[in-house]
């Protein structure tokens, strides 16, 4: 039996998938009609019951955070969609929009109806310019169909839909940065509490959902809670988008129930590159702790990943081989962390500018072993006492790429250089295999 599951990705193949007609020739907005003959209350329970998790990184449950939307308090509430999409190795949203965009502004419509928001917000990644355009004519097409704005379907619900593009900064994907961003500030997180539901996008009860994470949503309601709940795991329900890149023979998109491992995934993706074996991966992009060929047989769901000592995360498996040097890879994802950091609070700030020195020095051979030692206690100082996540997930790739590879380490320390690079391999007469 298939391992795979065809519902984000149902119509990608279609070359009409992302116009309006041909995704409502597929079934597409007959989940709004019948959300809009519910109470928001019972599409809130609906939501719950799936068990339906952010997919955005947290896993943290979305009908529960739409929950948290005080109802009743005559005031405004929002919707805002985080499409910022810009972890290392994280390529799932990008790839959805493009293919389908009306299954998030059906999804959108459900939820700001069930969270009783008349206007939904998209923040995009402002670089992936062809995929703005996308967003940007299904939305014109939505409001063309009378799908967005007044009166939806006659149902009485209202509903404004804004894209927004971003000036392209890592840290605005946090959703309290991205909301700062959207209200014209730099992007910096908010302190909290308040958290977005009580006090978020002006101020006002708002939720801040992942693109797939509100793209699920259409599926859930049309086929019901037993079928979402069918698929997946005890506690990490139905199906998920999990991105596969680097050396793997078929990169992409595969989407499959929670709970599917690596060996399996690489199995559908056609192996490893052709006379080269796995040596570390990501499971979910570069902030989640590095994973070897021993963990194969992890489930990737929030639980099984976790238990093994990583995250989940975003679910974007970046796959390297034997050919790939552990400190240059660290080192590169060490930069962009520095690049990336917002600066708002000191041990993150400083420490990942002095991470990227420590590596960079290692990288070259220079220093001792007591220089790893160093590091270590750099990440310490770092992870876990900075503003926010951003800092931990720049640790972590140090962290999990020490305990798994440290011999590397020293073996650069011992070349005098990166054995990898293939002059100082020339004088290095230690073996890397
Ligand atoms: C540095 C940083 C970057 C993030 N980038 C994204 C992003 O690009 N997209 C996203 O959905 N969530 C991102 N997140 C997570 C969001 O803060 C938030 O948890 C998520 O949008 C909630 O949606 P969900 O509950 O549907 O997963 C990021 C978090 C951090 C700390
Ligand atoms: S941890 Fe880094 S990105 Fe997050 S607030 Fe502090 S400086 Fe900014």
């Amino acid at each position: 039996m298939s391992k795979l599951v065809s519902v984000l990705t149902s119509n990608w193949e279609k070359s009409d998938s992302f116009t309006i007609s041909g995704y409502q020739r597929d079934g597409g907005y007959k989940a709004l009609e019948k959300a809009l003959k519910m109470k928001p209350d019972e599409v809130i329970q609906l939501v719950k019951d799936s068990g339906l998790r952010g997919r955005g990184g947290a896993g943290f449950p979305t009908g529960n955070k739409w929950g948290f939307i005080p109802q009743g308090d005559n005031k405004e509430h929002y919707l805002v969609v985080n499409a910022d999409e810009s972890e290392p190795g994280t390529c799932k949203d990008t790839p959805l929009l493009m293919a389908n965009p009306h299954v998030l502004i059906e999804g959108i419509i459900i939820a700001s109806y069930a969270i009783r928001a008349n206007h939904a917000f998209i923040y995009i990644r402002g670089e992936i310019v062809h995929v703005v355009r996308r967003v940007q004519q299904a939305i014109e097409d939505a409001y063309k169909t009378k799908l967005l704005g007044k009166n939806i379907l006659g149902s009485g619900f209202d509903l404004e839909l804004t894209l927004h593009a971003g000036a392209g900064a890592y840290i605005c994907g946090e959703e309290t940065a991205l909301l700062d961003s959207l209200e014209g500030f730099r992007g910096q997180p908010r302190l909290r509490p308040p958290f977005p539901a009580i006090a978020g996008l002006y101020a006002k009860p708002t939720v801040v959902n992942n693109v797939e994470s509100i793209a699920s949503v259409p599926a859930i309601i049309d086929n019901g809670v037993a079928w979402f709940t069918s698929m997946g795991t005890e506690k990490s329900k139905g199906f998920t988008l999990y991105s596969l890149s680097g050396h793997v023979k078929n990169p992409g998109q595969i989407e499959a129930p929670l709970g599917i491992t690596l060996r399996e995934l690489l199995e559908i993706a056609g192996g490893i590159r052709a006379g080269h074996k796995l040596k570390f991966w990501t499971p979910g992009g570069s902030s989640t702790p590095i994973f070897t060929d021993q963990h194969l047989d992890i489930p990737l769901d929030y639980e099984g990943v976790a238990a093994a000592g990583s995250m989940l995360g975003t679910k974007a498996l970046q796959i390297f081989d034997e050919t790939t040097c552990i400190v240059r890879a660290v080192l590169r994802w060490t930069e962009f962390y520095k690049h990336e950091s917002c600066g708002k609070c000191t041990p993150c700030r400083e420490g990942t500018w002095w991470l990227v020195q420590a590596l960079a020095d290692l990288e070259a051979g220079r220093g001792s072993e007591a220089d790893l030692d160093k590091l270590l206690d750099l990440c310490d100082n770092i992870a876990g006492r900075s503003f926010c996540a951003l800092a931990d997930g720049a640790a972590a790739p140090i962290i999990s790429s020490l305990k798994y590879f440290r011999a590397e380490y020293l073996q650069h320390l011992q070349n005098g250089g990166c054995p990898f690079d293939p002059v100082a391999a020339t004088l290095f007469q230690g073996s890397l295999t």
